[in-house]
């Protein structure tokens, strides 16, 4: 019987990992043949052929012409941009196929989820001469020396072996990445306060904050009032798992769950790296959102697009605006350094899109330009000191 799963087990992973390449390996040859061809004439086989292939891989069901219409004329779009990114060359990132090449421009917007607050919102919750506790339980005295190179997905917590990042999530296609940035801070949180791990749920912010819209959208204040309205309790991710689709409250205080001691917010403001960075090495991830792009002009439609197809180095987009306002995807910073093929610096940001995303699920993006706003303002949260 072990024998039987073992090699059950195994075969599903050699051809997981053959049709990869195989749909790799196409589109490399699409691309060559396309970009050699003087006439830019496409070849509507070929195409189809690879459409066939990215099919197979991304498990695409059976569906009405239509709808197979539809997702071919996506795929061809997200194809013409692949083909167009090599052809400018020089990039300092790389594009590439992944679950979202088939998605329509509004999918590909229901996921940017940020809702920038309107009006003066407070910067933080303490009270006067309330001090926030590091993420190593001490009490900050002065500026932490900077290292030139900072990553939290490779720090444990203090005498233990344990990550203090959890695996990657997937918001899917509804706008919950408020969610899943503010649950990346509790439970960087947890794992700091209590030495071990517990996967918290997004799924009870997204049904049971009143504050924020579900799968429409919400900023980190909104939900943070909201866990501090509900006695900081979050329920477990198991316990309450995640649906893609925004529901009755369903949270429940007796059942599998932490309860937070009370939890002071702060922010970083605007165009203040070397605050950033102060706030990450000492109190844990910052909650930032940037513009991941947006169906309002054709410069702001190819951000969108590349955002969704990006696959690593360092996120600069011509035309990216640095407006607090136009932000709409709220994500989490967990490192920076200088890239060494480039030598820009840049943010590690934690993406809410799986691990078959970007970089294993994150992105880098150019650190110290406000490139598209992510340095308008960062959250951070941490126990009082
Ligand atoms: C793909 O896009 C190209 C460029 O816009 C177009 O010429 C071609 O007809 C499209 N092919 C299919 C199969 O949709
Ligand atoms: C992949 O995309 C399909 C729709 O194209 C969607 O239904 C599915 O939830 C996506 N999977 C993940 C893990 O995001």
């Amino acid at each position: 019987m072990e024998t039987t799963k073992f090699v059950l087990c195994f075969i599903l992973l050699v051809h997981t990992q053959v049709s990869s390449t195989e749909l790799d390996n196409a589109l490399e040859s699409f691309i060559a043949s396309t970009m050699s061809k003087s006439s830019g004439k496409s070849n509507t086989d070929a195409i189809q052929n690879l459409f066939n292939l990215y099919n197979k891989q991304y498990n695409r069901k059976i569906r009405t012409t239509n709808e197979e219409k539809l997702r071919l004329d996506s795929f061809n779009k997200t194809l013409n941009m692949l083909i167009e990114h090599r052809r400018q060359g020089d990039k300092t990132y790389t594009l590439g196929l992944n679950n979202h090449s088939d998605w329509t421009l509004d999918e590909l917007m229901k996921l940017n989820g940020a809702r920038i607050p309107e009006g003066k919102v407070p910067t933080t919750n303490a009270k006067a001469g309330e001090r926030m506790m590091t993420w190593d339980g001490k009490v900050a005295t002065s500026r932490a020396s900077l290292p030139t190179w900072y990553d939290y997905t490779m720090v444990v917590a203090s005498g233990t072996k344990i990550p203090v990042i959890q695996s990657i999530k997937n918001q899917q296609a509804c706008g919950s990445c408020y969610a899943f940035a503010t649950i990346c801070l509790l439970e960087f949180q947890y794992v700091v306060q209590t030495k071990s791990t517990l996967i918290l749920s997004e799924q009870q912010v997204v049904d049971c904050s009143k504050s924020t819209s579900g799968c429409n959208g919400g900023n980190f204040i909104n939900t943070f009032n909201y866990i501090q309205s509900n006695s900081w309790q979050v329920n477990t991710a198991s316990y309450y798992p995640y649906k893609n689709v925004a529901g009755k409250c369903l949270f429940k205080a007796t059942a599998p769950g932490v309860r937070f001691s009370p939890l002071l917010y702060n922010t970083v403001s605007s165009n203040n790296v070397v605050g950033m960075q102060q706030a990450l090495i000492y109190y844990g991830p910052l909650y930032v959102a940037f513009f991941a792009g947006s169906n309002s002009s054709p410069t702001y439609i190819s951000i969108l697009n590349k955002f969704s197809s990006y696959q690593g180095g360092i996120w600069q987009p011509n035309g990216c605006p640095t407006s607090s306002s136009t932000r709409n995807h709220a994500v989490v910073i967990v490192g920076y350094g200088v890239d060494t093929v480039t030598n820009i610096p840049y943010w590690k940001v934690r993406n809410s899109w799986g691990n078959t995303w970007g970089e294993a699920g994150y992105f880098r993006i150019r650190r110290g330009v406000n490139m598209c706003g992510i340095e308008s303002d960062a959250y951070y949260i941490a126990k009082r000191a």
